[in-house]
């Protein structure tokens, strides 16, 4: 207490001295120096302290005279805008403002302004875990979109999406189509369906299901929160065809009873329901049909010939060919169709139409290439055909050629060896997987 008592009256003595000693005494005007006004402009002229503040007043005046013709722009011309969607499960409340073309005004954009690029889209892709949406994926993203992948796993692997697994623009959901599922994006590429003959016809009425309700369901969905929706059709749809080359304006020639109609009259329905929803709710549709596509992650042994034929080669087997073999297909590389329906989503026209190479061979003709690619010596083994197998598939692409600028770059021959490999490492890790059990 002693102590305390000493340093607070120590304490005491210091704040007695400071004023007297030290400071001057307290006045509550402080007195103004006589220089103070070209002070205060000597401060502005210092620095280029002038220069800074006029600039600020040019920009802001701007801005203001720039903003309303941008406020101009009604809905006509920025088509899309969403407030928050659901991206790898985290909600962003930031809008998307796509300058989208209308259906009849041709080129009709919005004015962009200076330093402001493309917006990033929001993409639902249904089926993209399969052999065709995983590329499709692959190109969204490159191009710096976020994609939501939504898939059942029926023919499609994770494997072939994995590669964006952590990126936080791709989000994978395991859902099947036929059920109803609210997203909010901005296009749906549907692409959801069985698209081999093994595993369509392997559960008949769930691939009439998948394509009739799964389709009905997306288009639902593009109704509700005004989305572009693209189809992914068939040259199937065409049938046996007695029309050859085929155009989009022919009708087809199916047997709608037959082990194929699952997948064709499915097909056929799915595109009239497109139709309805573009002529009855308005919705945005564009729908391409496709015609044999090939490539790396294909399904391995889902019976349809470049795939039978290569994984035949590797493994050292006698190659399948069904009938007398001089039946003929027309086969795309599976880059070429991306950039086809890339190039029919982002265009002005609904279709219908025909992607797909023009290129025709036979599957003797086939056979000889795949030989030439993998293995000379492989030799072929005939079989009876198929039900259904239609003789002749041929696209006539000069509508897509016109209207979407857009044509196969990939011949056979350059683009079956860039899928070889692919094939020769699945098949190496399926051996070795054997000889571990
Ligand atoms: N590849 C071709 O040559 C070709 C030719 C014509 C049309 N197409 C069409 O292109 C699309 C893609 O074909 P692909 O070759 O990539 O086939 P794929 O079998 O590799 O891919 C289809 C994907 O859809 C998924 N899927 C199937 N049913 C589903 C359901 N009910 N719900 C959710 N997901 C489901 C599968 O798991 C798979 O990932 C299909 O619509 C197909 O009809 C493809």
């Amino acid at each position: 207490m002693k102590q305390l008592h000493k340093q607070s009256s120590v304490n005491h003595r210091r704040d007695e001295e400071i004023p007297t000693s030290q400071s001057p005494p307290y006045s509550p005007k402080t007195l103004k120096h006589p220089r103070s006004l070209p002070r205060s402009i000597n401060y502005l002229f210092k620095e280029q302290r002038l220069l800074f503040i006029l600039v600020g007043i040019l920009i802001g005046s701007t801005f203001f005279i720039v903003q309303p013709s941008l406020s101009r722009l009604g809905p006509a011309e920025t088509r899309s805008t969403i407030p928050g969607s659901v991206t790898n499960g985290v909600t962003s409340r930031d809008q998307i403002s796509i300058p989208y073309p209308q259906r009849n005004g041709a080129g009709k954009v919005g004015r962009i302004p200076v330093g402001i690029g493309r917006k990033r889209l929001r993409i639902v892709v249904t089926g993209g875990a399969g052999f065709v949406g995983s590329h499709l994926v692959d190109k969204l993203i490159a191009r710096g979109d976020d994609v939501i992948v939504i898939d059942n796993f029926f023919t499609g692997r994770k494997e072939n999406v994995m590669h964006h697994f952590g990126n936080p623009r791709f989000e994978l959901i395991r859902h099947d189509v036929v059920e109803p599922i609210l997203l909010e994006v901005d296009q749906i590429y549907h692409l959801a369906c069985p698209a081999s003959p093994v595993h369509y016809k392997y559960n008949p009425v769930k691939t009439i299901k998948t394509n009739v309700m799964g389709t009905l369901n997306m288009l639902g969905l593009a109704k509700r929160i005004g989305a572009r929706f693209l189809l992914t059709s068939t040259s199937e749809v065409y049938g046996d065809p007695l029309e050859h080359p085929q155009k989009e304006t022919y009708w087809g020639n199916v047997n709608p009873i037959g082990v194929r109609s699952c997948y064709d009259e499915g097909k056929r329905t799915a595109e009239t329901l497109t139709m309805d929803y573009h002529r009855g709710a308005d919705v945005e549709v564009r729908i391409a049909r496709i015609f044999n596509t090939y490539g790396p992650r294909m399904c391995i042994d889902d019976g349809r010939v470049v795939s039978n034929f290569v994984a035949q080669a590797i493994r050292k087997q006698p190659l399948t060919v069904y009938g007398d073999g001089k039946q003929t297909r027309s086969f795309q590389y599976v880059s070429d169709l991306v950039d086809g329906l890339v190039a029919l989503m982002e265009g002005e026209h609904v279709g219908p139409f025909n992607l797909g190479n023009p290129g025709e061979f036979t599957m003797l003709e086939l056979a000889e290439v795949v030989k030439e690619t993998i293995d000379s010596s492989a030799t072929i083994e005939f079989k009876p055909n198929t039900a259904d197998d239609p003789h002749k598939r041929k696209p006539d692409i000069s509508r897509a050629k016109e209207m979407l600028n857009w044509e196969p770059k990939i011949s056979l021959r350059e683009g079956l060896p860039l899928m070889v490999s692919d094939f020769q490492n699945r098949i190496l890790n399926e051996d070795e997987g054997k000889g571990q059990k």
